[in-house]
């Protein structure tokens, strides 16, 4: 009887709650609400990590579960423990309400992807979601029903080592980007057992935390905190995003995770955000550590009246929520709100009906295989190919492969891996020798890892190169090396690898280096000391065959750099669309330090915005990459010269591939606001399209812009402001093919 009575009830909650119709979703949850003690919706709020994986379910965790005090498990499971965990949930909780199973899905699950600032450097929006599909419908096929990503921090400090994980400096792309990835994870339908809720993080500002340094303070302000870091947000709430994640960070004083300005007015009120908001790991209970609440019951209390809905693993909410509302300190009606959120989700996610997820078990298909590598293909960005030396030929005789990342295949998979597996990577060294044949290569890493410091390797690489008609270097990181807590003062290349580039390029043979890694690093003495440098990221588990496609040329090189390449750490921050100041700099009014004359008048330096030693320009702006073809851009038109503000503009232009393959080049499209009631950047992108052409052939590129597209945050309001912009076209932030309107 002990166990019938909960089972009828479950029965009779689960056909009452078969919420898939959508229309009835919102009766369903209050008729479930209403069934609900204080205890169980607070059990909702709390998700937590079972740190035993085993079966049967560690006792601690198995009445936490049978009891209804968890309403979301995060990370580290088997997919057998995951059901066994969502069984206990529906079939021995009272109501048996499903768990949301929510996992680190970042750059793919089984089918690993390049990392997603290499995804970012695609610039094309269609294949992100094709990877995002393919990750949740793996995800869901193993019992995941929920991502934490993307992640969609402006990231402006290579320092910073979740750069990585980011799509770079710009708002336009990373919105571009956050509605591909939200697209591709959810899907149109939710309920669609191939689609898993996806989660805009961390809200907001995370990074922009100062020197670089993970989890540091974040002052911005409204405007900018406006016109950069949220856009993507706002973004992905339009697209519907099923949650939101806050903050480690404090933003302007205030930690984000007990903010009640931005979640509880701008997210909640200002958006009507309808998901809910989870906390980061344990950032309810860092807000005492922030020295922002006095205990426990005080960071519950504020984490909660802030907006943040669920506690990702912290127990505050388990622990205090109760306290708080019998204390009058937290009205129930609030626990109910928080409760709805997630239980609307459960319900559009079909969990009531179907908790397991998919049974496709289709991991690393054929179609995942080919995106993986195409999305290798299009994220790779070419940085120099002095004399051609790329594409090799076939011929090219023979080949050294060195470098620790040649053949690292756990490594090559970037951060943020749970679910990919080491032997599901192919290697560049593996692809290369598939490719030539055995013979053809002589691979001698020269360095074990990433990291190692000694010269022991360095006689059989050095050998392997002089023997050899073209060297290939695989430089880079080991991937535990970037992402989360793993910021860098110094983004030169770890260990050794500097040296082993200096020795090797003595030999003075055709070398091409592929850098490996989710770090910016400072690339420019490379660029010296050997003839090509592709950016490869780190690639996922298509590595090596997307490497050997652009190697020999079967495809050609159109990765995009979405996040400026700074000459060294000193000009960090340095991005494209940054302001003009009073003082701007150029060629002529740069002083160079050794050329100040002794005792020089003061007032004889030149007084621009730029460094003594390093100037004012970057190594590589934002949006530029090299192609195996050249791409001429011309006849910039617009369709009007004065638009109105229910006007569009049509900005049309020629593309003309003059190279000698075929080849997809980015055409991107930047504006500037000459003149603004706040000060404009001086250039911003808006549009940008890729185009694959022949050789010889031209084709038309069109973008349309709406007044709404010039609109900027004041600090106070949205303005769309009359006035002159000028407009570019080219493929990369340099863009120098210009025209202007007026907006009147
Ligand atoms: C902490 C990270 O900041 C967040 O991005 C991640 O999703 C959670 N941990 C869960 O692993």
């Amino acid at each position: 009887m002990k166990y019938i009575l909960p089972f009828i009830l479950t029965i009779v909650v689960m056909i009452s709650l078969s919420c898939s119709s959508g229309s009835n979703e919102q009766n369903k949850v209050d008729e479930l609400i209403e069934e609900m003690t204080l205890d169980e919706k607070i059990g909702q709020l709390n998700q937590l990590m079972n740190f035993v994986d085993t079966i049967p379910v560690d006792p601690y965790f198995y009445n936490l579960l049978k009891e209804g005090k968890v309403g979301s498990v995060l990370n580290g499971y088997s997919p057998e423990l995951i059901k066994e965990m969502q069984r206990i949930s529906v079939e021995e909780s009272r109501l048996g309400i499903p768990l949301l199973v929510g996992r680190d899905v970042i750059h793919g699950y089984r089918t690993i992807f390049p990392v997603n600032i290499g995804l970012a450097a695609t610039f094309n929006p269609e294949l992100v979601k094709e990877c995002t599909a393919i990750a949740a419908k793996e995800a869901r096929s193993e019992g995941i029903n929920w991502t934490f990503a993307p992640m969609m921090d402006i990231s402006r400090d290579p320092r910073w080592g979740r750069m990585v994980e980011s799509c770079g400096e710009d708002p336009y792309l990373t919105e571009e980007m956050t509605k591909a990835y939200i697209q591709g994870f959810q899907g149109d339908d939710l309920s669609n057992t191939k689609n898993i809720a996806a989660t805009a993080k961390h809200y907001v500002g995370y990074g922009a935390a100062i020197g670089g340094r993970d989890y540091n303070t974040t002052l911005i302000p409204e405007a900018e905190l406006r016109n950069v870091y949220l856009r993507p947000f706002k973004v992905a709430v339009e697209e519907n995003v099923a949650s939101v994640m806050s903050g480690f960070n404090e933003l302007n004083g205030i930690p984000t995770t007990g903010n009640q300005y931005t979640i509880k007015e701008i997210l909640k009120g200002e958006w009507d955000f309808q998901g809910f908001v989870v906390s980061d790991w344990a950032s309810i209970r860092n807000l005492t550590t922030h020295g922002y609440a006095k205990d426990s019951i005080d960071a519950t209390l504020k984490a909660f009246t802030a907006g943040v809905d669920m506690d990702m693993s912290g127990m505050h909410y388990l622990d205090n929520l109760k306290i708080l509302v019998e204390n009058g300190s937290i009205d129930e009606s609030l626990i109910d709100d928080a409760v709805r959120r997630i239980l609307s989700i459960k319900c559009k996610l079909g969990l009531f009906e179907n908790p397991y997820g998919n049974n496709e078990n289709e991991l690393l298909t054929e179609q995942a295989l080919d995106i993986a590598k195409k999305a290798v293909i299009q994220s790779t960005v070419l940085l120099q190919n002095k004399n051609q030396v790329l594409p090799l030929s076939k011929d090219v005789g023979k080949v050294a492969v060195i470098g620790p990342l040649a053949d690292a295949p756990h490594e090559q998979m970037g951060t943020w891996v749970f679910d990919g597996k080491s032997e599901n990577s192919i290697t560049p060294l593996n692809a290369l020798k598939n490719y030539l044949g055995e013979e053809k290569i002589s691979y001698a890493p020269g360095l074990k890892i990433s990291r190692t410091r000694n010269r022991e390797g360095f006689p059989e690489a050095i050998q392997a190169a002089r023997n050899s008609d073209a060297v290939i270097l695989f430089m880079g990181d080991e991937s535990i090396l970037t992402g989360e807590a793993h910021s860098r003062a110094e983004l030169t290349l770890p260990g050794y690898q500097n040296q082993l580039i200096e020795e090797i390029s003595k030999l003075n043979k055709p070398t091409v280096l592929v850098m490996m890694t989710g770090v910016i690093h400072m690339i420019e003495p490379y660029l010296e000391k050997v003839d090509a440098l592709l950016y490869g990221w780190h690639p996922g588990t298509m590595g090596g065959p997307g490497y050997v496609d652009l190697l020999f040329g079967i495809e050609s090189p159109s990765g995009k750099l979405p996040i400026t390449f700074p000459r060294t750490e000193g000009q960090i921050p340095i991005y494209y669309n940054h302001n003009n100041t009073g003082h701007p700099a150029d060629d002529e009014s740069w002083v160079r330090m050794y050329d100040i004359p002794v005792k020089a008048w003061q007032t004889s330096l030149g007084n621009t915005n730029h460094y003594l030693d390093y100037g004012f320009e970057p190594l590589f702006e934002f949006g530029f990459g090299l192609s195996y073809a050249d791409f001429k851009y011309s006849d910039i038109e617009l369709s009007k010269k004065v638009i109105s503000m229910n006007d569009s503009l049509v900005i049309t232009a020629k593309i003309k591939n003059t190279g000698g393959c075929q080849a997809e080049d980015v055409a991107q499209l930047y504006i500037r606001d000459l003149v603004g009631r706040i000060v404009r950047p001086v250039k911003e992108l808006k549009r940008f399209k890729r185009i694959k052409l022949n050789p010889g052939e031209e084709k038309i590129i069109e973008f349309i812009l709406k007044p709404k597209d010039l609109e900027f945050h004041d600090g106070e309001k949205w303005i769309i402001e009359p006035g002159e912009f000028q407009v570019w076209i080219g493929n990369s932030s340099k863009a120098s093919l210009m025209s202007g309107f007026e907006l009147k």
